[in-house]
């Protein structure tokens, strides 16, 4: 009976995923912000409709397929007769991207519905053209409709999905795209209702209209194939393989991957499906950390080129390391949220994107975990360039109904989505599946199912997740049965915040039951910036510091699994979770720079340990 039951699981979360009422997306189009694009960006108008009145009527039965966009239009409707309670006008407009609670003190702590209306005039380039619309995410249900007809709908915050404009919708002139966005919680939703963040809604990331020929490159893969043992910074006869996938396309397509700077260029032929190439380019700089090397890549079929700038790199585990191009690296890392703390916002442009990684870089960290779910593609951009490596994670957090098959189709759709956007930014080597969630045999089946499906998405990259510490003062054990089947063991430890003191550090041991490398995928401790006191006094920035020192001296004394620590947490951060009524009022304030900007005592201790292990580096 034992194996019966996960078996259940699987099936019914594979057909769940496969299931037309589950998945409206279609498979994504690659790499949207190197081709020509039509912006939806700027103000949208706006309904906010906490009891869903634009879906149901008094008896709160569904009204059925009526236009939410044409029947709410501005202003007076064309039948002055005409019973209207609803309506979109010019003052009240939001920006897009953005989530709503940063706009308006009447959205702060909103969660709910609000429906957006952007009217646009479009005139295909070419008739024989196809256009799709396309969101780099929306938090959390998305209902999309043009002029009146639906084209969709999406469930996941943090991941982009489009939909197909036919030509019987689209007009040139007074085209009008509504979305409903709803982002309340559920306990059967990724994530649930419990989470230390706070749950911005709306239109979060860019919108754009995204126009191809009737025959184009819908998604493609390169990577690094040359075994690690061969690989020098400039490596010769490297061998790059891949796939290329066309939409439109007949068997016997020829398709064209070219690499300017290596004057290669191979021509393939499309079988009907994703198909595989290899590749041997001359003399390759590979990416790295130290240097983020990048070609332009020139993918073309038909009338379509698609272009992008792919670094090319090798990740691997041997024993306990984490293998870069061949070479032990260990990650100085930090946790990251999507979050301009000094205004109150999601973070969402490519300057938000440097700003954050500019005091990563500041600290000296060369890895950045993107907690607790995918952040947006400007920041994995960001950190191509800038050789940043990143960790991203779907928002499996904490106490997910992991007994639920259709909560799992929703995590492996999530997971599906993260990795068809990023799987050729050579900056992201980690894939994780999830944080802290609690051990039962139920979660870990559901985990498993979550680790072996990245795989198969993607077995280029390391798959892991946040697992949690057996703690005990005598001995702290790393024996969460997930690590059992995740490629790197990272761990959540608080010794010395929620757990004792800082001088609890001073005699901690640590046992890790895998012979795997291990990451401190989080330690952190509070502090209220600009609050000082003796290092005893909680919500100190002394207290913090001592904690980071504290901490230091216990990192030297760790197995020798360890080989990468991305401490809890860059900013302070908005949660609904954190009231204490002096020190926190609505903010997790473990961050080493806190919502002013500022940064705390403790930022430069980490700073310093980063210096010294970089200085160690051969
Ligand atoms: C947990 C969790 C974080 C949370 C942090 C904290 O480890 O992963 O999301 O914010 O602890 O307690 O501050």
């Amino acid at each position: 009976m034992q194996i019966i039951k996960p078996l259940i699981l699987i099936l019914l979360s594979a057909i769940l995923v496969l299931h037309p009422d589950s998945v409206h997306a279609q498979e994504l189009l690659t790499n949207v912000y190197d081709q020509e694009t039509f912006s939806l960006n700027g103000k949208w108008q706006y309904i906010m409709d906490p009891y869903e009145t634009g879906f149901y009527d008094y008896r709160f039965k569904e009204k059925g397929q009526r236009d939410p966009g044409a029947y709410w239009n501005s202003g007076v409707p064309k039948d002055k007769t005409a019973m209207v309670e609803h309506g979109y006008d010019d003052q009240y407009t939001i920006n897009v991207p953005g989530d709503w609670n940063s706009q308006d003190p009447k959205f702060s702590y909103y969660e709910g519905t609000v429906w957006y209306k952007k009217s646009f005039d479009y005139q295909k380039k070419d008739a024989s053209n196809r256009l799709f619309v396309y969101f780099g995410a929306v938090n959390y249900q998305a209902d999309v409709y043009l002029n009146g007809k639906k084209l969709g709908s999406h469930k996941g915050g943090f991941t982009p999905f489009q939909f197909e404009i036919d030509d019987s919708i689209l007009k040139e002139k007074g085209n009008y795209l509504v979305v409903k966005v709803d982002n309340k919680r559920a306990k059967d939703e990724v994530p649930t209702v419990n989470t230390d963040w706070w749950n911005y809604g709306g239109i979060t990331r860019d919108v754009m209209l995204v126009e191809t020929p009737q025959l184009f490159v819908e998604d493609y893969f390169m990577h690094l194939n040359t075994p690690s043992s061969k690989l020098q910074p400039t490596t010769r006869k490297a061998e790059v393989s891949g796939w290329v996938k066309l939409n439109g396309a007949k068997k016997g397509e020829p398709v064209t991957i070219e690499i300017p700077e290596l004057k290669v260029k191979k021509t393939i032929t499309f079988t009907d499906s994703a198909t595989h190439f290899t590749m041997i380019l001359p003399k390759v700089e590979l990416w790295s950390d130290q240097n983020p090397k990048r070609y332009e890549i020139i993918v073309s079929a038909a009338n379509d080129k698609l272009h992008d700038k792919i670094g090319f790199r090798k990740i691997e585990v041997s024993g306990k390391d984490i293998l870069l191009n061949g070479k032990p690296v260990f990650l100085r890392g930090i946790c990251l949220h999507e979050e301009i703390s000094t205004e109150l916002r999601r973070a969402n442009t490519k300057k938000d994107a440097l700003t954050l990684l500019g005091w990563a870089r500041e600290l000296n960290c060369n890895f950045v975990r993107l907690a607790h779910y995918p952040h947006n593609e400007h920041i994995v951009r960001a950190a191509d360039s800038l050789g940043i490596m990143m960790w991203s994670e779907i928002p499996v957090y904490w106490t997910i109904d992991f007994g639920n098959p259709e909560v799992l189709a929703k995590a492996r759709l999530q997971l599906r989505e993260m990795i068809a956007r990023d799987r050729n930014k050579a900056s992201v080597i980690i894939w994780s599946v999830g944080n802290e969630t609690p051990v039962s045999p139920t979660r870990t089946e559901f985990m498993k199912n979550l680790v072996q499906s990245a795989k198969q998405l993607d077995a280029t990259r390391l798959i892991s997740a946040a697992l949690e510490v057996h703690y005990n003062p005598e001995l702290n054990t790393i024996d969460d049965p997930l690590g059992a089947y995740t490629d790197v063991v990272s761990v959540n430890e608080y010794l010395g915040w929620y757990t004792g003191l800082p001088s609890y550090c001073q005699t901690a041991q640590w046992k890790t039951m895998y012979d795997k490398p291990l990451i401190i995928s989080e330690t952190g401790a509070g502090a209220l910036a600009g609050f000082h006191a003796d290092s005893l006094t909680r919500w100190s920035e002394e207290y913090q510091e001592w904690f980071y020192r504290e901490q230091i001296k216990m990192m030297k004394r760790m197995p020798e699994n360890y080989t990468g620590i991305t401490p809890w947490i860059l900013v302070d951060f908005r949660s609904p979770k954190r009231n204490n009524p002096v020190y926190q009022n609505g903010w997790n304030r473990k961050g080493l720079i806190g919502d002013d900007g500022k940064k705390k005592k403790a930022f430069f201790v980490l700073k310093k340990y980063y210096e010294e292990i970089e200085k160690q580096r051969r």
